[in-house]
């Protein structure tokens, strides 16, 4: 007979397509299993602030499956710990306060759902004596440890459907198209994406790119009589020599903001292809929407092992996808690491036979 009775459920971190799914299967599962599932609002401040949490029972995740974003709210807000938390019932240390209020709301285990930066986070506080899951969660699918997180596969159809509307107008009028996608750190999106929607040059975080081999590339597609090219961009891509195109420099509060990868190769390629080119940032469209099929299956499969995982006291690990099976790995081996496109990816090889340009 297990002990636990009353779990914690939270999202945190930027949102990613499949979260719904994954509070649904926590709360049925854990429902199903005698166990009370209390719906944390707003990722640890559902910790904070006493109003910011409710019971969540199966009648109330009914509907959410095809749902983007999260019920609960999520907040991406960098290292919590740094500030002290305000609240009406005084001024606490953020972390003396959420293990006051885990223990005063009778909690007896959490699941965390979140990227690097929540699972981080609670991965601290799982030292500090809180029992918990993670369950990895980023469209960038940069988790290491997983070979998938949900969120992914949604963002990858957006991409690829967008793409695939960017090649009748770029063959219409004989233009360079460049479309600018999310992955910070990781090329994986603009990898799947652009081999999905065929793309002729792929430029990624991992391998430096220099302009002037993408402008032969583009050069050498002309000569072919194709006279059109796409060029897709991962916001964290690098010029060689250069750095990150950056919105806004990192605070307190918030990670640093990238952007503006796209629109920099788009007019170094205008000028020296001398070819009309355009630009189109999808961003936050790709997190956006109902997920996939596939992704509400990973989803759902990453809920219900939560919760078998909390049942065994399986806690300080996250929930990771090892086809064909869902297994335990240690928080402490994947936080603070970020998981690359691998130079030798089979995907990434491929493309390159096919004639697909990295711009090395
Ligand atoms: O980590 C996921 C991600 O979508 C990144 O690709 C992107 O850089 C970042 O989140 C954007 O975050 P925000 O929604 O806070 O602007």
């Amino acid at each position: 007979m297990s002990t636990i009775k009353k779990i914690g459920v939270l999202t945190g971190g930027g949102d990613a397509p499949g979260l719904n799914a994954v509070i649904r299967a926590v709360v049925k599962a854990g429902y199903n299993a005698g166990i009370e599932v209390l719906g944390l609002e707003d990722s640890f401040d559902g910790l904070i602030y006493p109003e910011k949490s409710r019971v969540l029972t199966p009648r109330d995740v009914t509907g959410i499956l095809r749902l983007g974003g999260t019920i609960l709210g999520t907040v991406n807000r960098g290292d919590p710990f740094a500030m002290p938390i305000v609240t009406p019932q005084g001024t606490f240390n953020y972390g003396d306060r959420v293990l006051e209020m885990f223990q005063r709301m009778e909690l007896d285990a959490l699941v965390c759902i979140g990227g690097d930066g929540t699972l981080a986070i609670s991965y601290e506080f799982y030292k500090k004596g809180i029992p918990l899951v993670g369950v990895p969660k980023t469209i960038d699918n940069d988790i290491v440890g997983t070979t998938s997180c949900f969120g992914f596969d949604t963002a990858v159809s957006f991409a690829t459907d967008a793409i695939d509307r960017l090649h009748t107008t770029a063959e219409a009028h004989r233009r360079v198209m460049v479309v600018e996608v999310m992955g910070r750190d990781a090329g994986w999106i603009a990898l799947h994406a652009g081999v999905a929607g065929g793309a002729d040059v792929i430029l990624i975080p991992e391998i430096p790119y220099d302009v002037d081999k993408v402008v032969q590339s583009i050069r050498e597609r002309d000569a072919r009589g194709a006279r059109f090219s796409i060029v897709v961009v991962a916001e964290g891509a690098v010029p060689k020599g250069g750095h990150a195109s950056v919105l806004s420099a990192a605070t307190a509060g918030h990670q640093e903001r990238l952007g503006g990868a796209g629109i920099a190769c788009a007019k170094q390629l205008e000028e020296l292809a001398g070819k009309e080119t355009r630009h189109v940032v999808l961003g936050h469209l790709q997190r956006g929407g109902a997920p996939t099929a596939f992704d509400r299956t990973l989803a759902t499969r990453f809920g219900g092992k939560a919760v078998e995982l909390i049942l065994k006291g399986r806690f300080g690990t996250m929930v990771a996808n090892n086809p064909p099976d869902l297994v335990p790995i240690p928080l402490g081996d994947i936080v603070g690491r970020t998981k690359k496109v691998p130079l030798d990816y089979d995907l990434l090889v491929t493309a390159r036979r096919l004639g697909i340009s990295f711009g090395d």
